[in-house]
């Protein structure tokens, strides 16, 4: 997400930078898109989800639930079935044996809604009972979130730092306001910080908290928390995000 790799790269002091996704394409398009080549960068790309693929369950939990005859008490069973096993995976796996050691700063760019729940909420949406469905899977979704962020801690060393960002909230802009961005930029200026944090606690205080905000509630249980950040990130010129980052590190004393 917009960050200056190419600017981190020639930081003194950085050895290596690991980037990690499921989608090792996208990784490797990215970095060839931004003329980044050096040594220092490696690509590692894993499922944050476990190391047991959960798309063939995925499937046939979809299936199962969007049977006529499911009734709440069925659609629970399933939904719970399908997160225990995931869960088992997320919990067997270490995100360690992947990259290898740990870092002195883990970054995280917007995960916490992007991982599983939309999938499965586009897949359910013609779900008979959808509505409790959803409110089901959100609860879900808060033990899956809990268990990466317990993986990601393991990845910062003793004295490190986790920078962790998270979309909140996204706004439809009229053309004439997005045309005057056309790449994805994150809008550090101080007045956009202000308006995004006004606008996030604003849509909070009405609508309560997402995902998005969660991620970064439930990472506070196992690091202190130095600063929060606010970014306007405009993804496109119709889409824009509010987003919040949080800088964390595992002693108050830093
Ligand atoms: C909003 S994008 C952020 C992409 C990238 N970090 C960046 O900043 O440009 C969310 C990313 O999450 C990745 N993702 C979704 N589910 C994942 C999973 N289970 N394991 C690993 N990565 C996942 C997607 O492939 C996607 O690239």
């Amino acid at each position: 997400m917009d960050i200056d790799y190419g600017k981190l790269i020639e930081q003194e002091g950085i050895q290596s930078i690991v980037l990690t996704d499921i989608d090792n394409e996208a990784i490797k398009e990215s970095l060839s898109y931004l003329k980044l080549q050096s040594q220092k960068i490696q690509v590692s790309s894993f499922d944050y989800l476990g190391k047991k693929s959960y798309i063939d369950d995925m499937q046939k939990l979809v299936i199962e639930l969007n049977r006529n005859e499911v009734t709440k008490e069925i659609a629970v069973n399933k939904v719970e079935e399908f997160f225990d096993t995931l869960l088992k995976s997320m919990e067997d796996e270490s995100y360690l044996d992947y990259i290898g050691n740990k870092f002195d700063l883990c970054i995280i760019l917007p995960i916490y809604t992007q991982m599983l729940y939309l999938q499965l909420d586009d897949a359910l949406k013609k779900t008979k009972g959808y509505r409790f469905i959803k409110g089901l899977l959100l609860q879900k979704m808060i033990h899956i979130i809990d268990c990466f962020n317990r993986n990601v801690v393991k990845c910062i060393n003793r004295d490190g730092y986790l920078f962790d960002l998270s979309d909140i909230i996204e706004e439809a802009l009229s053309n004439q306001d997005g045309s005057l961005h056309n790449n994805a930029t994150l809008d550090s200026r101080e007045s956009a910080t202000i308006d995004t944090m006004k606008k996030i606690e604003a849509y909070e205080k009405t609508y309560g908290v997402g995902l998005g905000s969660f991620g970064l509630i439930n990472i506070c249980e196992y690091l202190i928390e130095h600063e929060a950040y606010y970014y306007e990130w405009t993804f496109s010129p119709k889409r824009r995000f509010l987003v919040k980052g949080l800088l964390l590190s595992r002693s108050s004393n830093q």
